[in-house]
């Protein structure tokens, strides 16, 4: 049996990843460390609460003597780290947070993995799991592979590129076994309506106006999340040792030409007449910094490892879409509290 920590399992992509994992790997045991922001949710984990090869630990990767702990008592063998704070947004509001946990956190988790296994690796691997933002932004072709240069723009970016830079920087220095992906924008069900897509999702149920930023004219690679999941099982097990993988989901949208696109999917699903949802598209004020364009060529985990996404875009916009309508308690839930005052803050 092995043990394997993941990192912020509670989260979207996380909760996603850990399901994953459990059902399918009977001879691990899946301990998930997660302190529980306002994006993280053990709602997303329920149908797993009772299996035997699951563990919830509530605690925060920046606590060095909890996470030190943790790593002496359960001896993790392998590590798949996704907790960070994850919206660009929020990040402009309060870079420190960002600093905080997707820099110190991260160097807490390195240095909790080295203290244990530094003097033997055999066997033993870091997964971190990062974004493609931290090759900042592209002009109107191009794709970004392993070997384009950083260059973050936003204070999100900024931190996971650093993360990125500290995981690499123990594989030099002390021989720590890494592997790094580096993916584009995800969506599916239980992601925090913070996000373009949840959000406007609940914005058009509530029949409430759509922020688009800009002219709309930005353009980002989307990837349903349980087909990212599926690239993470595949890294962790198949991966080389010290490379990074890029995943992407050969699928680029124009904002506005997507935000149209879900419009068309939410008047089917709400029995309503054509182009009522388009009516709430408003334009708005620009994100600061916002970067033009991401888009990624994911040629080498496809052709290194076999992976290329399964689920089309229209077909997981409309999964995504049926979810939330089925787990409405879950949208309220996470929509009522705090959320009010950053949508007050961010929307005006
Ligand atoms: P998320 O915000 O939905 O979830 C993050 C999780 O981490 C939450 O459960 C939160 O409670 C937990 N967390 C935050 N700070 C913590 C701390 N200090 N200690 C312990 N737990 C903490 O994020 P997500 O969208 O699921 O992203 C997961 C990872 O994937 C992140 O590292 C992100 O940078 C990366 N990523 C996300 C996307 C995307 O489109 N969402 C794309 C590429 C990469
Ligand atoms: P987001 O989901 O925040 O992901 P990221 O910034 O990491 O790409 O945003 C996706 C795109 O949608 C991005 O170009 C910003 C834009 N956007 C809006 O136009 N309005 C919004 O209210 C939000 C949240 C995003």
């Amino acid at each position: 049996m092995k043990n394997i920590l993941i990192t912020g399992g509670a989260g979207f992509i996380g909760s996603h990843v850990v399901r994953t994992f459990v059902n399918k790997y009977h001879n691990y045991k899946i301990y998930n460390l997660d302190s529980l922001t306002y994006a993280g949710n053990l709602e997303n984990l329920k149908d797993l609460e009772n299996k035997k090869n699951y563990k919830f630990l509530y605690g925060n990767i920046t606590n060095e003597n909890y996470v030190n702990e943790i790593f002496k008592k359960y001896q993790f063998d392998g590590v798949i780290h996704l907790a960070a704070e994850s919206h660009v947004d929020r990040s402009i509001l309060n870079p420190l947070d960002f600093a905080k946990t997707n820099i110190l956190g991260t160097i807490v988790l390195l240095n909790a993995f080295k203290l244990l296994w530094s003097n033997n690796w055999k066997g033993k691997k870091f997964y971190h799991v990062s974004t493609d933002e931290v090759y900042g932004s592209l002009g109107d072709s191009g794709l970004f592979n392993e070997k384009t240069p950083y260059d973050p723009n936003s204070p999100y970016s900024a931190s996971k590129a650093s993360s990125d830079h500290f995981v690499r920087a123990y594989g030099e220095t002390y021989g720590l076994p890494y592997l790094i992906s580096n993916c584009s924008n995800n969506y599916g069900p239980n992601q925090f309506p913070e996000k373009l897509i949840p959000l406007f999702i609940n914005n058009i149920i509530e029949n409430k106006f759509l922020p688009v930023y800009g002219d709309g004219n930005y353009t980002r690679d989307w990837l349903y999340v349980k087909d990212h999941a599926i690239a993470i099982d595949l890294i962790f097990h198949k991966g080389i040792k010290y490379e990074t993988y890029n995943v992407g989901g050969f699928n680029e949208y124009k904002n506005i030409d997507l935000v149209k696109l879900l419009c068309k999917l939410m008047d089917v699903k709400l029995n309503q007449k054509k182009g009522e949802s388009e009516k709430l598209i408003t334009y708005v004020k620009d994100r600061p910094g916002h970067d033009l364009r991401y888009a990624i060529d994911a040629n080498k985990i496809n052709i290194n490892l076999g992976w290329s996404p399964l689920v089309t875009f229209e077909e997981g916009l409309s999964q995504t879409i049926d979810w939330y309508f089925d787990n409405s308690e879950w949208l309220k839930n996470v929509t009522s509290g705090e959320y009010q005052n950053y949508y007050k803050t961010q929307y005006n």
